[in-house]
């Protein structure tokens, strides 16, 4: 049986509600990168918080990370906008690509990081 990820807890549930989203730190595939945890439609997604067009942060220019519809995800540099659920680019610029997305769990009341390719989370 394949063993399971190691389960890395971020925060409660009740921390990240529905548009919002909270950064940690971690270390994935053994380099420092910031992942952005986004709560849309009551599921939690996470990625590695750099833009496909260049690697620049999605919040690098303003706090938010959602649009202002709360429907999509917006790189506040060049605003290429993202499906929350995918992290896939829907503006013609980069259209298609994709963020990378990580592994999230959400179980009793917790919120956390479970994935192969990460060895710590700093929150
Ligand atoms: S760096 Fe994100 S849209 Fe250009």
């Amino acid at each position: 049986m394949p063993q399971a990820a190691p389960r890395f807890p971020v925060c409660q549930s009740a921390a990240l509600t529905d548009g919002r989203h909270i950064k940690v730190s971690m270390t994935f595939e053994g380099r420092p990168e910031e992942c952005l945890i986004v709560r849309f439609e009551g599921r939690p997604y996470a990625y590695i918080n750099r833009c496909v067009h260049m690697p620049r942060a999605l919040d690098c220019e303003q706090d938010s990370v959602f649009d202002e519809t709360g429907r999509f995800l917006r790189c506040s540099m060049h605003g290429i906008v993202y499906t929350p659920q995918s992290g896939t680019s829907v503006s013609a610029m980069c259209e298609g690509q994709q963020l990378r997305p990580v592994e999230i769990y959400e179980e009793d009341g917790e919120i956390g990081l479970a994935d192969y390719r990460i060895s710590a989370v700093l929150r």
